[in-house]
């Protein structure tokens, strides 16, 4: 009897325990509490997922799925949140700001799911004569957790009125750290995932690694874990364009759980669809980045000027959780379709998120008009960004941007546009330079913007002569060496992306040791004879050299009077002055010069693109010569390993034939 009843009470608890299912979805719960060392939390609970938030601050201190108490770190206080880094005009405050909030709100509650808020307003009075690490913004962070769902939307208003003092900001994201005694497999793409080393094999200071030439790679001397011994570590090996970042994250294989970041969309973030942003590193850690210098630098528009008003919604992301035995990256993939599917989200209570029936639809057709022949624009992209020149929308991060590609005959469409004033921007694979619209794109509430045709005519002064390289604003179909056999990342052996190995610059000096790259129109082919980039050279001691290439090509003929054109398209450049000469190496005056530009760090940062910028230089007939001529591509800086061009296209072009 007594056993009887024993058993139905551990029956009854064990079935409490049980992982409920959708079927038994039930509507969430907000509950405000304490919890043991006294301070306020908010729990929402929708009978699969459990989210505890510090309160009023808004940091997620707990998600409770699938028996896993917590999947978030036990050992760092600060382990869901949002941080802000950046710097007060005229030295006044600054530093990382976690945007804790001051106030909580329930904001919607009902049975298909929960809406709250940890918000901050900014009080000048208070503090504008001191230093402070808040950023004057008024905060206003939302969490969504919906009924049946594994996951917790999350999304932030910010907002600067006017008034208040201006600052640069210079980071914006979401960041998760997950309990490494779990979560060691990470996934970021299909042919981009691994088991991934402990933070503490990362550890110089113990002696687990040793520092590497730039400040994020680390050589794993002494890891927990044979297997990664001598492998390099380095984050930026995961980065990822915005237009293929739509999941990453982890897998814990013994509790068959996976932590997902799910970016529905690109509208909310900055840069473009070719911008690059962390995604998920050693930690285990995972984040959402809005808002980054990375492979842009110092050339990015982060400045808010004192009069400046501004207000942006950031997100919302979903953070997905799954389980099961295995797939649970392919059901990632799955959910993170779905996401893109219900994109603009129905569901968000701000009234500055509009609805799918408040935003506009903008179509055409993109038509390409080089060297005096009509082709589709196909598979360009085409996007819609605040107003500005070309190609500005590389750099800003202030308004919102809306990119798609257009189809094999240059049509194109782009839904779900908030109501605005924008410029329609694209480029073309395969065509030189920067599209916009001659006119400003209205888009207003619920309406159709049929622009037509569109013409895109590329920067094009004669016929071709002779060109090196594909225009596609990437270095990637360069020469691209092998990594070092002591510093290799496994996941890029064999690989398409070959250039995220660690170490590859220090490969010039070694296969030029005497002389300069020289690159031979019509014998020399690029993706063997153009090294990815112009870096400088190692001198054998830790002092460096700048570089020269040469580009020789023979002219039967040349118009003596004619204006000849060197466009020289660029994928990247950090802390580099290049420099344009025809004939005569060491004239005193180049004939063009870029001067100092970019900060963009992708060769430190193992990117094979940064910023893109074109150069139409003039080469004035009477520089050349019938027979052999050659130009200088002097790279002057060389100061460090890290300075450098990396090349997208160069083309000579005759003078024009009118
Ligand atoms: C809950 O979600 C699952 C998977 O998304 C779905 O199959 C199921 O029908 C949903 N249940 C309810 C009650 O909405
Ligand atoms: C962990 O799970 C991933 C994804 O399912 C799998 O590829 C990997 O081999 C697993 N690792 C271990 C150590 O079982
Ligand atoms: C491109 O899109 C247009 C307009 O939607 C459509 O009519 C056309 O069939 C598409 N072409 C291809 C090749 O997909
Ligand atoms: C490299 O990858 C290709 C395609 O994935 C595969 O067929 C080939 O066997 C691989 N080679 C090596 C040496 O791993
Ligand atoms: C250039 O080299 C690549 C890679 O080795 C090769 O596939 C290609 O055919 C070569 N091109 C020419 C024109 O020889």
């Amino acid at each position: 009897m007594k056993k009887k009843i024993t058993c139905s009470i551990i029956c009854f608890l064990l079935l409490l325990l049980l992982p409920i299912d959708g079927t038994s979805a039930k509507a969430p719960t907000v509950q405000e509490t304490r919890n043991k060392h006294g301070t306020r939390e908010v729990i929402v609970d929708n009978g699969i997922i459990k989210v505890r938030f510090s309160s009023p601050q808004g940091l997620i201190t707990g998600i409770q799925y699938k028996g896993v108490d917590n999947v978030l770190s036990p050992h760092q206080r600060t382990r869901g949140y949002w941080d802000i880094a950046w710097q007060g005009e005229n030295n006044r405050g600054g530093g990382i700001d976690h945007v804790e909030g001051t106030k909580f709100k329930i904001i919607t509650q009902n049975q298909d799911q929960v809406e709250i808020s940890f918000s901050r307003t900014w009080d000048s009075g208070s503090h504008s004569r001191s230093r402070s690490h808040r950023i004057p913004l008024n905060v206003d962070k939302r969490y969504i957790i919906r009924a049946n769902s594994s996951g917790v939307y999350a999304y932030a208003i910010f907002e600067r009125l006017p008034e208040w003092p201006g600052f640069d900001m210079g980071q914006v994201r979401i960041v998760f750290k997950l309990d490494q005694d779990k979560f060691h497999y990470m996934a970021v793409a299909d042919n981009i995932q691994r088991e991934m080393p402990m933070d503490s094999d990362r550890d110089i200071h113990r002696g687990h690694a040793k520092a590497l030439g730039y400040k994020e790679a680390v050589q794993l001397t002494h890891p927990h874990n044979s297997m990664f011994k001598n492998q390099v570590d380095d984050k930026y090996q995961y980065s990822c364009e915005i237009k293929d970042n739509k999941v990453h994250g982890w897998i814990s294989n013994k509790s068959n759980v996976g932590f997902w970041i799910i970016s529905p969309s690109g509208e909310y973030r900055s840069g473009g669809p070719v911008k690059q942003e962390l995604t998920s590193h050693v930690g285990p850690t995972a984040t959402a980045s809005f808002i980054s210098g990375h492979y842009l630098g110092t050339d990015m528009d982060m400045h808010y000027k004192s009069g400046e008003a501004w207000k942006k919604v950031l997100g919302p992301v979903f953070i997905y959780l799954n389980s099961g035995d295995d797939l649970l990256w392919e059901d990632a993939k799955r959910q993170a379709k779905e996401e893109v599917k219900a994109w603009p989200y129905e569901f968000v209570a701000s009234s500055d998120f509009p609805s799918r029936r408040e935003r506009g639809t903008v179509t055409g057709r993109l038509l390409v008009n080089d060297d005096e022949l009509l082709t589709p624009g196909k598979f360009a992209y085409v996007g819609l960004a605040p107003p500005g020149e070309a190609g500005s929308w590389q750099t800003n991060t202030k308004g919102y941007q809306f990119w798609t590609k257009t189809n094999e005959t240059g049509y194109f469409k782009i839904p779900n546009v908030r109501p605005g004033t924008y410029n329609l921007y694209g480029w073309v694979p395969g065509f030189i330079g920067d599209f916009t619209y001659q006119n400003h794109v209205n888009v207003a509430s619920g309406s159709e913007v049929k622009l037509g045709r569109v013409m895109y005519k590329p920067p094009r002064n004669g016929p071709t002569l002779w060109e090196i390289g594909v225009p596609d604003r990437t270095a990637r179909e360069y020469f691209i060496p092998e990594p070092y056999k002591n510093t290799i990342n496994p996941l890029y052996l064999n690989h398409t992306d070959k250039f995220r190995q660690y170490g590859l610059w220090q490969r010039y000096t070694e296969l030029y040791p005497n002389h300069d790259l020289v690159y031979t129109i019509g014998a020399s082919n690029y993706s063997q004879d153009w090294f990815y980039a112009q870096v400088t050279r190692n001198n054998g001691d830790s002092t460096y050299n700048p570089t020269t290439w040469q580009i020789v090509f023979h002219l039967p003929y040349v118009n003596m009077r004619g204006s000849y054109t060197l466009q020289l398209a660029l994928a990247s450049a950090a802390r580099a002055h290049l420099q344009v000469r025809v004939n005569n190496e060491y004239s005193t005056r180049p004939l063009f010069s870029t001067g100092y530009i970019g900060r963009d760090n992708a060769i430190a940062r193992h990117g094979i693109h940064g910023i893109y910028r074109l150069y139409c230089i003039n080469v004035p007939g009477r520089s050349l010569r019938t027979g052999t001529n050659t130009i200088y591509l002097r790279q002057a800086k060389g100061s460090g390993p890290f300075e450098g061009v990396m090349y997208d296209y160069i083309r000579l072009e005759e003078p024009s034939r009118v």
